[in-house]
C-alpha cells in the first residue's frame, strides 16, 4: 500500500496479536489536493476493495473516510478537510449522455450499498455531490461538527446520479431532499444530524475513536446474524409494510437453524461471552 494509491486499505484487527485477524477495513480516498474528488481511478478502487471485502471472511466492518488535508506549505492557503467533495468535475467536460452511461458501469455507490457488511462513513470535511453519496451508500453515517454536507449539482446544471434523490428522500423525508437538491445549499453537521442525515455528529478530535469503538462493537456480533440484520431492515426500502414484516418473520425463524443462535443464548444463559462461529 503506497502513499500515492488513490485508495489506502488498512484491516485493522480486533486482536491487536493477530494482524490478520478478525477486523475493521479502513478505506481512505486520497486524493486530498482535490478534495478528496472521487475520478474512474478512485471509483474503480472502491468496486475493486468492494469485491475483496466480500470475499475476506476476515473483514467484519467497513469504514471509508477522506484523506486529511496536505500540510499547508508557509505562505500557501491550508486546503479545507473533506470526505469527498463530489465526482471529479473535470471528467464531466464535453462527455455526453453516452459516455457518461458508459461511465456508470463502474458504480461505486452501487458497489459500496451492496456490499453485505455493515459500512460507516466517517465524516470529516466536505460530503458534496458524489460524496454525500457515498455516504448515503453507507449503513451509518458520523460526521465531525466541521462536516458539510450538500447536493450541488444544480449549479452545475445536473442532478445528483449516484443515488442521492432517492436515498435522501427515504433518509431526511421528500421535503428536506428536494430543498438539498433543487437549492444545492449546503448542509452544516448539526442540521443533518438534526434532520438525521447522519447518526452522530461529534467535534473532529473525537470522531476516529468513536467511530473505531462503534465499528469494533458491529464487529463482536456474529458475522452471519449481523448481515441477516442489514438484510432484514433494508427490506423496508424496498418492500411494502405486510411483505416486510413477513420478510423479517422468515429471517428470524431461519436464525434458529444456526449454530451462533445457539451460542448466543446459551452464552446468555452462562453469563459468557459468545465464540461466533459465523454459521
Ligand atoms: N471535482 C474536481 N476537483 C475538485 C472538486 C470536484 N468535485 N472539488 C474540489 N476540487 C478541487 C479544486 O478544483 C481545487 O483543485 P486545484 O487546487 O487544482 O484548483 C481543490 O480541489 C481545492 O478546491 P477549492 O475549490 O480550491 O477549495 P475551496 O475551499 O475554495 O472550496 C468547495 C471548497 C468544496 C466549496 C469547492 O471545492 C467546491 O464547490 N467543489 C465542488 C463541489 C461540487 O460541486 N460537487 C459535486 C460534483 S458532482
Amino acid at each position: 500500500m503506497g502513499d500515492d494509491e488513490v485508495l489506502l486499505v488498512q484491516h485493522v484487527s480486533l486482536d491487536a496479536d493477530a494482524e490478520d485477524g478478525p477486523g475493521i477495513s479502513v478505506w481512505t480516498i486520497n486524493r486530498p489536493d482535490k478534495l478528496n474528488a472521487l475520478n474512474s481511478e478512485v471509483n474503480d478502487a472502491i468496486i475493486a476493495a468492494a469485491k475483496d471485502v466480500e470475499k475476506n471472511d476476515s473483514v467484519r466492518v467497513i469504514i471509508i473516510r477522506g484523506a486529511p488535508p496536505p500540510t499547508a506549505e508557509e505562505g500557501e492557503r491550508s486546503m479545507p478537510p473533506a470526505f469527498v467533495a463530489g465526482a471529479d468535475i473535470s471528467e464531466f467536460v464535453g462527455v455526453d449522455s453516452k459516455q457518461i452511461r458508459k461511465a456508470f458501469k463502474a458504480d461505486p455507490w452501487a458497489a459500496v450499498w451492496n456490499i453485505s457488511k455493515p459500512t460507516i462513513a466517517m465524516i470529516d470535511g466536505f460530503a458534496l455531490g458524489g460524496g454525500c453519496e457515498l455516504a448515503l451508500a453507507c449503513d451509518i453515517r458520523l460526521a465531525s461538527t466541521r462536516s458539510m454536507f450538500g447536493t450541488p449539482e444544480i449549479n452545475l446544471g445536473l442532478i445528483p446520479g449516484g443515488g442521492a434523490t432517492q436515498r435522501l428522500a427515504r433518509l431526511i423525508g421528500y421535503g428536506k431532499a428536494l430543498e438539498m437538491v433543487m437549492s444545492g445549499e449546503l448542509m452544516p453537521a448539526t442540521e443533518a444530524h438534526r434532520v438525521g442525515l447522519v447518526n452522530h455528529v461529534l467535534p473532529p478530535e473525537q470522531l476516529e475513536e468513536v467511530t473505531m469503538t462503534l465499528a469494533r462493537n458491529l464487529a463482536s456480533k456474529s458475522p452471519h446474524t449481523i448481515r441477516v440484520a442489514k438484510r432484514a431492515v433494508r427490506a423496508a426500502l424496498e418492500r411494502p409494510l405486510s411483505e416486510g414484516v413477513r420478510f423479517e418473520r422468515d429471517e428470524f425463524c431461519a436464525l434458529f437453524d444456526t449454530e451462533d443462535k445457539e451460542i448466543g443464548v446459551q452464552a446468555f444463559l452462562d453469563r459468557s461471552d459468545p465464540e461466533w462461529t459465523g454459521n
